[in-house]
């Protein structure tokens, strides 16, 4: 049994976006934001995107404690049962009840009392937790624990490689939550959406890249791609931000996103366009078949809930030509979704 997490409000889409991927499959909605479903994969099937998914625990098991020290003991114990020796794993310990910080200290608590245990009993495998929140490597586990009471909760141990196989479902952000960047002299607050696919993919634009952004207007995207050392190719109707008209690496090309086509090429194709989703799809299908870009982040906008099934042709699609792809209602997104990847 797997646990899904999202924000309440998602939760018919996510189990909509279940019965269509995994008809045989059934899914049960636990509460708002917590469903729990059984998907076939295991490490020789790497997950499918869900769109409306922010999190999963692959293999919760439900653990009672009546102390922290004994919560810390018993976790201590279960991970030196399965966790590979020498190889790394993060930590993500969340209360899942209230919203004070009641919940984030004791888990506070708990992840110091394993810290405890660890020291005392196998300090390699404490010197083996990497930092939270970087793309999953291959060899490395995750270790989820989510409190539903201060002293009930669950824990899923996803031993390497499975956090990096199903990495399209489970985030290395706990919960999967991002906290939006700050970044006052961005144009607008849409770079956050570029950051964060980038996040998700593991790689970041690079210095000496090519970049195309489509609708690029008033230029955040843009903003993030120089700042990364990429020359850019911005195309929109309105002019970008005055800097970035006269930035030496971005050359304006005033017309229609979907018109536009480079001579050669790209490293990455950025689209941010208002438009219908299907024509953003197409867009993002006919550059991804006529191999223009390596990279992608495209956004794909809805009017409403009744056109987020179109999402599946992106699914059926670019799955098989891509080497990493991911299809995401980003933390920051509004009312529109994310593909980002990379072309095979
Ligand atoms: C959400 S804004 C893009 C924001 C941008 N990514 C940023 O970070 O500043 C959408 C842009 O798409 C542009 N747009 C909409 N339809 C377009 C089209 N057919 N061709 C070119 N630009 C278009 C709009 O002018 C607008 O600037």
């Amino acid at each position: 049994m797997h646990r899904l997490l999202c924000p309440a409000d998602w939760t018919p889409h996510l189990v909509q976006e279940l019965e269509r991927s995994f008809p045989a499959t059934v899914h049960q909605i636990v509460r708002p934001g917590r469903v729990e479903t059984a998907l076939p994969g295991g490490a020789g099937h790497p997950l499918p995107p869900l769109v409306f998914a922010r999190q999963m625990l692959l293999a919760p098991q439900f653990v009672e404690f009546s102390s922290i020290r004994l919560g810390a003991e018993r976790l201590a114990g279960q991970l030196m049962a399965v966790l590979p020796e020498g190889q790394p794993w993060q930590l993500h310990v969340e209360p899942d009840y209230g919203s004070g910080r009641a919940g984030q200290h004791r888990c506070q608590l708990l992840r110091e009392g394993l810290d405890e245990q660890l020291k005392r009993t196998r300090r390699q495998v404490l010197r083996q937790r990497r930092p939270v929140a970087a793309a999953f490597a291959p060899e490395e586990s995750l270790v989820q624990v989510l409190l539903d009471t201060p002293d009930r909760g669950w824990v899923s141990v996803a031993v390497a490689p499975l956090p990096y196989v199903h990495r399209r479902v489970i985030s290395p952000f706990p919960l999967g939550e991002i906290q939006p960047p700050i970044d006052k002299t961005a144009p607008s607050r849409a770079f956050a959406k570029l950051v964060e696919a980038e996040c998700r993919l593991g790689r970041s634009i690079a210095t000496g890249e090519t970049c195309v952004d489509l609708g690029a207007s008033p230029g955040s995207w843009t903003y993030v791609a120089v700042k990364r050392g990429a020359t850019v190719t911005a195309v929109d109707r309105s002019p970008l931000r005055v800097d970035l008209m006269r930035e030496p690496r971005v050359r304006f090309h005033a017309g229609d996103a979907f018109t536009f086509f480079p001579d050669k090429p790209v490293d990455w194709l950025l689209c941010d366009v208002i438009a219908a989703p299907e024509r953003s799809m197409k867009l993002l299908l006919d550059w991804a078949f006529a191999r223009r870009m390596r990279h992608f982040v495209v956004t794909v906008k809805f009017r409403g809930d009744a056109e987020y099934p179109q999402l599946d042709l992106l699914k059926q699609r670019l799955l098989p030509i891509c080497t990493e792809f991911f299809l995401s209602r980003l933390c920051a997104n509004k009312n529109e979704a994310c593909a980002f990847g990379t072309l095979r």
